[in-house]
Order: structure tokens, then sequence, then C-alpha cells
């Protein structure tokens, strides 16, 4: 099959957050399976590209009255080929989204760039698919069955679109809507109109031929009224073509036998090393408290979804507990001041660092003990399937992907592969982290926690083929020559 890929980010050249991970992953993944993958994504000012090739250098992109010359340009890696959309005054800057102080104000008008940008590739590389990801791309299959249905290469052309997280959607005023020349027919119900503003997310949910999101947990959540951040109702009545598929993990990058980020390499049969890996990330983040003291460690995007505030909340019980926290995070300033007031709080044995920085997160990973993430909710979450390989057990709350992927660890049979917790309260978060220190005292039963979570695979190879079934079924619909459930359906019905 010849696939199109549109994202906002993409591995090893963008990255804020797991969305990244995916698009590294799963095209090369395709591509080694004999299908010819191509990617597009914005060229942001930090991308660095080796000797690419300028593919495009006039495409004319109209946004309302405004005719803007985009250029594109184009790299190989892996077997796939990206594209990228390099457009300055839109894309030529440090943030991909916004500043710490927000997003930026012309985010509406970047992203229909962006995915006008696609489909303009899509009408010269003529996919048989286009999988689209995220609000950012949401305008592409909007735009493609309606202004562009006719189009002769790429108005039949069926889309695939994958939730990574409902929580942001691309939320717009909808005086913007002239200014954008998007057609004034979409502002509808059935459309993207949401609460009276204009909904990029639900471009997506409402024309793709098929909805993905990357847990089956997340899959059934947000087809309920607590996740489905207002679009439950949507989601429910395109239930029959929405599909949970666990994300994989990229086991060439997350590996501690070969890690080159870590002090050293240890494996399963081989945990000594592992504690030369905690004397390092002491060293790094300041803990002064000894390398005996279990170690907590987290890596997260400071986020309302993440359960940073629930952290803050249980602060003062947790660190009665005899532990240590180092915390590696980037994002929302009112939790970057929280982790900093607790780092005052706990000198030397609460320790945080404010930067997005690969090699520390892979630090964290193999240095802690066990891993934290309480997430408020969680779509699939990477880290504790990274923890799992580094022998770091998490320490869960019961949501999405975490729910997935862990079972709670059970003295008697020697089962399971961390602990979780399922109300969002601090008593909660606590008695699963009592829980976890109990089991770290028994030396034998720690290992062998470690060694059920390191023995666990969850590889890219369970994944792809699923994709690909999703591709085959809007390929070849069952049944009569339009893709199934097309969002050209009726939609008179939709929820908004
Ligand atoms: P999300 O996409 O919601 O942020 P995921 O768990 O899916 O959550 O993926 C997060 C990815 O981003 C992981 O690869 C993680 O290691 C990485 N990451 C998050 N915060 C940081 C940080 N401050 N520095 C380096 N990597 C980070
Ligand atoms: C989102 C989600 C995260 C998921 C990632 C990749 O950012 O928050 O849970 O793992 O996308 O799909």
């Amino acid at each position: 099959m010849k696939i199109l890929m549109a994202a906002s980010e993409v591995e090893p050249f963008s990255k804020t957050g797991g969305l990244a991970d995916i698009l590294g992953a799963l095209p090369p993944q395709l591509a080694s399976r004999g299908h010819q993958v191509n990617v597009v994504s914005p060229f942001y000012r930090s991308v660095q590209l080796s000797e690419p090739a300028v593919w495009a250098d006039n495409l004319s992109i109209t946004l309302g009255p405004d005719a803007h010359v985009v250029r594109v340009l184009t790299v190989a890696n892996d077997g796939v080929t990206y594209y990228f959309v390099d457009y300055p005054p839109f894309f030529g800057r440090d943030g991909f989204y916004g500043t710490p102080a927000g997003d930026y104000a012309d985010n509406a008008y970047r992203f229909l760039l962006f995915s006008k940008a696609v489909i303009e590739i899509a009408r010269v590389t003529s996919p048989d698919v286009i999988h689209c990801h995220d609000w950012q791309t949401g305008l592409v299959p909007a735009l493609l069955k309606t202004a562009h249905a006719a189009d002769p290469v790429v108005g039949g052309v069926p889309v695939v679109f994958t939730i990574h997280n409902l929580g942001y959607q691309g939320s717009f005023d909808a005086s913007l809507m002239g200014p954008l020349g998007l057609p004034a027919g979409l502002m509808s119900v059935d459309g993207l109109e949401f609460y009276g503003r204009l909904n990029y997310l639900k471009g997506g949910l409402v024309f793709a031929d098929a909805l993905t999101t990357v847990s089956e947990a997340y899959a059934r959540e947000i087809q309920t009224p607590e996740f489905g951040a207002g679009l439950d109702g949507l989601l429910a009545w395109r239930g029959s073509v929405l599909t949970g598929i666990l994300n994989g993990v990229n086991y060439e990058s997350w590996d501690p036998r070969t890690d080159r980020l870590i002090a050293a390499n240890y494996s399963a049969d081989n945990l000594e090393a592992k504690q030369a890996c905690k004397r390092d990330l002491i060293d790094t983040f300041g803990i002064t408290s000894g390398p005996d003291r279990p170690l907590i460690g987290m890596v997260s995007r400071l986020a309302t979804q993440k359960g940073s505030d629930l952290v803050g909340v249980a602060a003062q019980d947790l660190m009665a507990m005899d532990i240590s926290i180092t915390v590696l995070g980037a994002g929302d300033a009112v939790y970057v001041d929280l982790f900093r007031s607790l780092e005052q709080r706990f000198p030397g044995r609460f320790a945080m660092k404010v930067a997005y920085d690969e090699t520390l997160a892979h630090k964290v990973e193999a240095g802690a003990d066990m891993f934290l993430m309480p997430s408020r909710y969680e779509p699939c979450g990477l880290n504790q399937m990274y923890s799992l390989r580094y022998g770091t057990p998490p320490v869960v709350r019961a949501t999405g992907g975490l729910d997935d992927t862990i079972e709670p660890y059970d003295p008697a049979t020697g089962k399971g592969n961390g602990f979780k917790f399922r109300e969002y309260t601090a008593p909660a978060m606590l008695a699963a982290v009592r829980a976890a220190l109990d089991v770290y005292q028994n030396r034998a039963q720690w290992r062998q926690l470690m060694k059920n979570g390191m023995a666990q695979d969850f590889s890219w190879a369970r994944a792809v083929p699923k994709y690909e079934q999703i591709y085959q079924r809007v390929l070849r619909p069952v049944g009569a020559g339009a893709p199934e459930a097309s969002g050209s359906a009726s939609k008179k019905d939709l929820l908004t």
C-alpha cells in the first residue's frame, strides 16, 4: 500500500511528546513490511535535516484572501520519505504550538495551511490511504470529503484518523471561518461546529473513514462523558469504526542492554549494573540522601493530564515515606512552580529538572527504582512501558493505556508488573506507593517484579498488522463501493 501520514511532530526531527515517538516508529515499521510510506510534518525552526531535497519551492496555499508561497523539503530515512512543510512565518518559531505563556494566536491559520499542504502533496504522490493524527490534521479529512470530494486524484482517498489525545482539540473562534476561507457549510453540527466554536479535531472525528485511538481502554473511555471531553456522543455514534490499538515501543531506542545514554548497560540477568545508573541519576539530580533510599522517578509533560497536582497534594505524606524523588518535566508554569516549591521543602530528596532532555529521560528510566504516573487520563502512555523494560516498576493510575498495560503485583503468586490505583485522590495514590515500598523491602520479591516487567514485549509487531487491517478495511469496504460509515453519511443526530 501507498500510505501518506500527516502529523505535527515526528521523531527524530521534532518532539514534544509521545505523538513523535509513534510517528518515529510506525512509518518505518510499515515500510519494512513492504509498504511505501510518506510522512508530512511542519518544518519547525529546530528541525535538522541532512541534505534535504527541495520537492517544491513555490507551492501556493490560499487561506481566505491571501496566497502563501510554501516550500516543501524531503529527506529519506529508514525506508520512509519525509516531507517538511517549510513556511517560516508560521513554523520558523521556537515552539511548535505556543510558548509557556500559551498557544500561538494564529494556530488556526498555521494548521489549516499545513493541512492544505498535505492535500497538495497527496495530489502529487497519489496515496492509497491517508493516515492523519490529532487535531492539527483534522481538516485534512474535512476538506477532502467536502471541498475536494470531486477531485479525481484525492477526492476518493480513504482517511484513517488516530486520536492520541482528546484533550487537545484545536478550538477556535467561529468568526475565523471567513478569514480562513473555510467552506461555510462546514460550520454546522454535522461538521466542525462545537458549542459555537470551530473545532479542528471534530473534522477528523466526523469525516475520517475509520478512527483509531492508542489503547483499547481509551477507546471505551472516550465514549463516556467522563473522558469524552464533550465529544463522547459523536464518538459513540462513530463507535463501529473506532478501534483501540495499543502503541508499540521502539526497543531500538529503549533497551537497557544497548542504551548509550545511560551510565551502565544491564539486563534481567545482570541487574547489578542498574545500581550504577541509580548512582549516576542521584549525582545528576543532586539527591544527597544516599543510594539506599528508594528512588521514585517521573518524566512528564507538566500538564493537568499527567496528575502533577496530585503529587502536590500528596507531597507531605509521600515524603514522610523516606523516599527520594526525581522529576524531569517541562510544561505549565503552575506545575513548574509547584515542583520547585517541593524541591525547597525537601532539599536533597526531591529534585527536579525543568528541561526537555532525551538523555535525562533515559537516565531517569534506568536509575530510578520505581516510576510514578498518576495521570488523570492517559490515552496510551509510553513511559510505563519503557519503565517495564528498564526494570523500574511503574506505579500508575488505572486509566487508559496505563490500565491496559499494568497488572498489580501479587506477592502470593509472584505475578504482575507494577502497582495501580483507581480513584484520583491522594490517599489512593499513597496506598499504591506504600504497596510498592512494601514489596521493595523484600529483595527477592522485588527482583521477581522487575524481571516480570523486563520480560514483557510491547513491541510494534502486535500493532502494525492491526493498522494494516484498518487500511485494508477502508480501502475495500464491506458491501457497497463507498467506504463504510463514511463521514458523508447522514449526521443529523450528531451531538455537539
Ligand atoms: P504524552 O505524549 O502525553 O506526553 P507519552 O507517555 O505518550 O505521553 O510520551 C511522552 C514521551 O515524551 C516519552 O517518550 C517521554 O520520554 C518523553 N518526554 C516527556 N517529557 C519529557 C522531558 N521533559 N524530557 C524528555 N523527554 C520527555
Ligand atoms: C498522547 C497521549 C499519550 C500517548 C501519546 C502517543 O500524547 O497523551 O498517552 O501515549 O499520545 O499516542
